[in-house]
């Protein structure tokens, strides 16, 4: 899918790296960009180079972690009214996180038989 100006995109992990420049990116085509992270102060210079690359663009910036559920939902409504709209064009996943327990082995992987023993 092609982003054009008007556009909205949420950034997850906005605050570094990879989410940051994309955020940048997006602001720049005239998109407006909603971004979350757990560091505050980091995503306030994101916002902060965002205005430098596209004077004016729109960019919400929330502090949210994404491990939290709630929070999360916290972050939509924040999207929702801090952009007027119930409709996104672009969702970057941008953050990991580790699996769910569910997806965790349990117990040990069973020793090889015949390797040395302790
Ligand atoms: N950089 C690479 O070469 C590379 C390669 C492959 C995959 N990745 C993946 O791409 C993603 C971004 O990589 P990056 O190098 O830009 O990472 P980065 O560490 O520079 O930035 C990640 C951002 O996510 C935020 N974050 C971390 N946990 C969070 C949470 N629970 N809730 C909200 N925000 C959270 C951090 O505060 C940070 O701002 C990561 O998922 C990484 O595993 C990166």
């Amino acid at each position: 899918m092609q982003l054009k100006a008007g556009h909205v995109a949420v950034v997850t992990g906005g605050a570094a790296g990879m989410g940051r420049q994309l955020c940048v990116q997006l602001a720049a085509r005239g998109c407006a960009v909603a971004t979350c992270d757990i560091d505050a102060a980091a995503l306030a210079e994101t916002a902060a180079e965002c205005e430098a690359a596209a004077p004016g663009c729109t960019v919400l910036t929330h502090q949210c972690d994404v491990s939290d559920e709630q929070a999360c939902l916290g972050f939509a409504e924040a999207v929702r009214t801090g952009l007027k709209t119930d409709r996104i064009n672009a969702l970057f996943n941008n953050v990991a996180t580790p699996p769910p327990p569910s997806l965790t082995p349990s117990r040990p992987a069973p020793r090889a038989s015949g390797g040395p023993g302790p």
